[in-house]
């Protein structure tokens, strides 16, 4: 139960720190010129994660969580994209990041978690995270779109410099499995809705191929080049 524990307490803080980096990005948004509608859709993404975090939190109390799993430092909090640099390019490096590649890859993760679920306030805490996501997904797409709607050549730019680094960073978190690692996700876990790191690699590598690369293709952003010139483990 140790897994199970800690990882609904890394959740509460993950969906909070979701919350805090849109939040963020919704003051952007509006100082350059987004429209109304992406504005509006923001702030309805940062209520949903402000959201996410509370259902984790209550989870987490419920299955015995005594501390405050958002004591953190107040860093850990903010967009760290470009820090010094333009919000443009802050806001663009960002929502790649964040929404395209990491909520493109959390939403199918968070379905795999509703599969094996049984127990009640996990089962309806992973269906509401996995529902959410999947929208938070669509939304960094149309972010990113009317940013590219602004300055076609100039987010190109930018995602040749940063989508290697992007790429590598989360194939480390999801993609891979340590040497001699000791799997805690059993049967047991699953029922709290946690899945282990072989079901994460594996959706991993397929949403990558099936929706990662194509939505890039889809904007003439270079993933696949930068997918292919990885440097492998
Ligand atoms: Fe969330």
């Amino acid at each position: 139960m140790d897994a199970v524990l800690a990882e609904w307490k890394a959740r509460t803080l993950a969906e909070y720190r979701c919350a805090s980096v849109t939040g963020e990005l919704l003051l952007w948004l509006m100082r350059l010129g987004f429209s109304s509608e992406i504005i509006q859709q923001c702030h309805k993404v940062l209520g949903e994660e402000l959201e996410h975090s509370d259902i984790c939190w209550e989870v987490y109390a419920t299955l015995g969580g005594e501390d405050d799993p958002l004591e953190c430092a107040e860093g850990s909090l903010v967009i760290p994209h470009a820090y010094g640099e333009p919000a443009f390019d802050r806001l663009v490096l960002f929502v790649i990041d964040h929404f395209c590649i990491g909520e493109t890859l959390a939403a199918p993760l968070f379905a795999a978690m509703t599969e094996k679920v049984s127990k009640a306030g996990p089962k309806t805490a992973v269906k509401r995270l996995a529902k959410d996501t999947a929208g938070h997904r669509e939304f960094g797409w149309a972010v990113l779109d009317e940013a590219i709607e602004q300055d076609d050549a100039y987010v190109l730019n930018l995602a040749k410099k940063h989508i290697p680094t992007f790429l590598t960073r989360v194939e480390t978190a999801w993609g891979y499995i340590p040497d001699g690692w000791k799997e805690p996700v059993g049967p047991e876990e699953g029922k709290f809705g946690l899945i282990p790191r072989a079901v994460y690699k594996r959706i991993f590598y397929q949403e990558i191929a099936e929706s990662v690369l194509p939505e890039l293709d889809a904007r003439n952003l270079p993933g696949r080049e930068a997918w292919s010139k990885r440097k492998k483990r």
